[in-house]
C-alpha cells in the first residue's frame, strides 16, 4: 500500500526529475496567447530550464474587479471568455492568460435573492469551456459543470432563479480534463449574493472600499514571465502549485483600506494550495460567513485556513491606522508533518512552491469613508447540523493511486499521458455514470475519507452541514451552510438535495484540487 511517507518523499520515484527546484525563476517557454493547453504543456514538458531569473516582483495595487450588479442591469449580465495577455506585477512582462471581460479572472456579479438573472456567456476562447456557478443553487441544467459545455463561438444564457441566503459565491470554468487548466489561465470570477441582511446587520457594503473581494492564488511563472503550466506526475498527485502569492490577478499587492472596520471577502482560487492566513502582527480578525452564507455570531480567529473552493467572509479592524500584511504559513505535506498532523516522515527537499509568503500588504488611507468600527454580537439564526431527519448514509472515499503506474487496482497501465489515476469509491469519473440518487427533497449524511493527503471535498447543487472532521464537532467558523470543506483524513456532512438533476445533466461532488478533479476524482448524483 502507498502510504503519506511515499507520497511525500516520491514524486522524484516516479520517473520526474528536476523538479524539486523553485521553478518561478527557472522556466522553460516562449510563450505566446492563443494557444491550446496541449501546445502550452508540451513546450514545458520538454523542460529545457534557463537560467536565467525574472526581476522579483514589485507591489502594485490590489485590482478590484468590476461590479455587474443585475438590478442595474435589467437583470442580464454578459461574460465573455477570451485569451489575452496579463501583466501579474508591474515590472513583469504580459503572460498569456484567459479572462471573462478582460485579461484575468472576471467581474464580481451581484444578484439579489428573489430575482431572476440571465447570464450569456460568450465563448470566445480557442477551446471549449464551462462556465460553473459554484455555490449557487440552481437546477443541474443551469449549473454550468461539464455537461453544459460553450464550444468556440457560441453563447450559453441560463436563466438563473436565485433564492438562497446572503452569500459570497463564485464562478468558474469546469471543462471535463481541463479544469486545471482553464482556471489557473484565469476563468475565474466572484459572484455575490444579497438578500438584505447585511445592510441589516450593518456590515461594511461600500464594494472596492471597505468590502472587498480577495481571490487568493498562487503561480509559477517562466524566466519570460509567462504563467507557467504543467500536468506532470507530480503536478497531478500534489495539485498544481506555485510559489508566487497572487490576489485579484497581482503578486502581493498592496490594499488601501480606511481606518475603521473592512469587510474582507476571501475566496481560495488556486488550483491545490491551502492558504494559512494570518495578519503579521497577530492582530484577531472575525470570521462572519462561509460558503453558504453567515454564521450565527462572528467567531474571533487570529488565523484561518481556506481551501480550494471555498469562501470566508471576515472582519478587520485597521482603526490603528497600522500597516499590516496578510500572510500565509507554508502548505506543504512536509510542514504539515512537522506540525504533528502525518505520521512520521523525513522531510524532503523538493516542493518550493509552498512556502509560506505575504500575500496582501494594508496600508490604512484616512481619507477614506468609515463605515463604523462595530462587530455586531449576532448576525442569523443557523439551525443545528443535526436538525433534519436523516433518509441515509452513504460513504464517499477519495483516492490516489499514485504507486499504480497510472491505472487503478487492476487496470491496465493507461497510456493517456494524464499521469496518475484517481477515484471516487474505487471508480473514475464517467460523464455517463450516475454514481448516487438522493431523493428531491431529502437529507444525507455523507462520510467523506480523504486518501494520503487532505482533499477539499466539493458537491455542486447542495449545501451541507459539518458534522464531524476527524471524530471532532467543527469549529464555530465551520459551523454554517458549506458547499466544500477540507477534509483532512474523515468527515461527515448532512446534505441537503433540494436541486432537481437529471441522467443529461447530474450535478458534480469532487475534489476541488483541480488537478485531481481533472484526474477523475469526481463522481455525479442526480436526484429522483
Ligand atoms: Cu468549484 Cu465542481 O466546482
Ligand atoms: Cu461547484
Ligand atoms: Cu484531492
Amino acid at each position: 500500500m502507498f502510504t503519506r511517507r511515499d507520497l511525500i518523499a516520491g514524486a522524484g520515484a516516479m520517473g520526474v526529475s528536476g523538479l524539486a527546484r523553485p521553478v518561478s525563476a527557472h522556466g522553460a517557454g516562449h510563450g505566446s496567447a492563443g494557444h491550446g493547453r496541449h501546445a502550452l504543456a508540451e513546450r514545458f514538458d520538454q523542460e529545457d530550464f534557463d537560467p536565467a531569473v525574472l526581476a522579483a516582483p514589485e507591489t502594485g495595487p490590489l485590482p478590484i474587479p468590476p461590479l455587474l450588479d443585475a438590478r442595474q442591469s435589467a437583470g442580464k449580465l454578459h461574460l465573455t471568455a477570451a485569451a489575452s495577455r496579463h501583466r501579474f506585477a508591474p515590472n513583469f512582462p504580459t503572460s498569456a492568460s484567459y479572462g471573462y471581460n478582460g485579461s484575468f479572472l472576471g467581474p464580481t456579479l451581484r444578484l439579489t435573492r428573489g430575482e431572476t438573472v440571465e447570464i450569456a456567456v460568450e465563448n470566445r476562447l480557442p477551446e471549449m469551456t464551462t462556465a460553473h456557478w459554484h455555490g449557487l443553487l440552481v437546477p443541474a441544467w443551469l449549473d454550468g459543470g461539464p455537461h453544459n459545455a460553450i464550444e468556440p463561438g457560441e453563447t450559453w444564457s441560463p436563466q438563473l432563479a436565485i433564492d438562497q441566503a446572503e452569500s459570497t459565491c463564485w464562478y468558474h470554468a469546469h471543462p471535463h480534463h481541463a479544469t486545471g487548466w482553464q482556471v489557473y489561465m484565469g476563468l475565474a470570477g466572484m459572484l455575490l449574493i444579497e438578500d438584505g441582511s447585511g445592510e441589516r446587520l450593518g456590515l461594511p457594503r461600500n464594494y472596492g472600499v471597505d468590502d472587498i473581494p480577495l481571490i487568493l492564488q498562487d503561480r509559477m511563472f517562466t524566466v519570460e514571465g509567462e504563467q507557467f503550466f504543467r500536468a506532470f506526475p507530480r503536478e497531478r498527485i500534489l495539485g498544481l502549485r506555485g510559489d508566487m502569492l497572487t490576489v485579484n490577478g497581482a503578486i502581493s499587492p498592496q490594499c488601501s483600506v480606511p481606518a475603521g472596520l473592512v469587510r474582507l471577502r476571501l475566496l481560495n482560487g488556486a488550483n491545490a494550495r491551502n492558504f494559512h492566513l494570518y495578519f503579521s502582527d497577530g492582530r484577531s480578525f472575525h470570521v462572519i460567513a462561509t460558503d453558504g452564507g453567515y454564521i450565527r455570531a462572528p467567531a474571533p480567529m487570529t488565523g484561518l485556513t481556506i481551501a480550494p473552493g471555498e469562501r470566508f467572509e471576515i472582519l478587520v479592524d485597521f482603526s490603528d491606522g497600522a500597516e499590516v500584511q496578510l500572510r500565509t504559513r507554508d502548505d506543504s505535506l512536509e510542514s504539515r508533518e512537522r506540525l504533528g498532523r502525518l505520521s512520521t516522515v523525513s522531510p524532503s527537499s523538493g516542493n518550493q512552491s509552498n512556502q509560506a509568503g505575504t500575500m496582501l500588504h494594508f496600508r490604512v488611507d484616512p481619507s477614506l469613508p468609515v463605515a463604523g468600527n462595530r462587530v455586531p454580537e449576532r448576525l442569523v439564526s443557523v439551525p443545528r447540523a443535526d436538525a433534519d431527519p436523516v433518509f441515509t448514509r452513504r460513504s464517499v472515499s477519495l483516492e490516489m493511486w499514485p504507486g499504480q503506474g497510472g491505472g487503478l487496482p487492476g487496470e491496465s497501465r493507461v497510456t493517456t499521458g494524464s499521469g496518475p489515476a484517481m477515484s471516487i469509491n474505487g471508480r473514475r469519473f464517467d460523464m455517463d455514470r450516475i454514481d448516487f440518487a438522493p431523493t428531491l427533497g431529502s437529507v444525507e449524511i455523507w462520510e467523506i475519507h480523504s486518501a494520503l493527503m487532505p482533499h477539499p471535498f466539493h458537491v455542486h447543487g447542495a449545501h451541507f452541514r459539518i458534522l464531524s472532521l476527524d471524530g471532532r464537532r467543527p469549529p464555530a467558523h465551520l459551523d454554517g451552510w458549506k458547499d466544500t470543506v477540507l477534509v483532512e483524513e474523515h468527515a461527515e456532512v448532512v446534505i441537503r438535495f433540494d436541486q432537481p438533476a437529471t441522467r443529461a445533466y447530474p450535478f458534480m461532488f469532487h475534489c476541488h484540487i483541480l488537478d485531481h478533479e481533472d484526474a477523475e476524482m469526481m463522481a455525479q448524483f442526480i436526484t429522483v
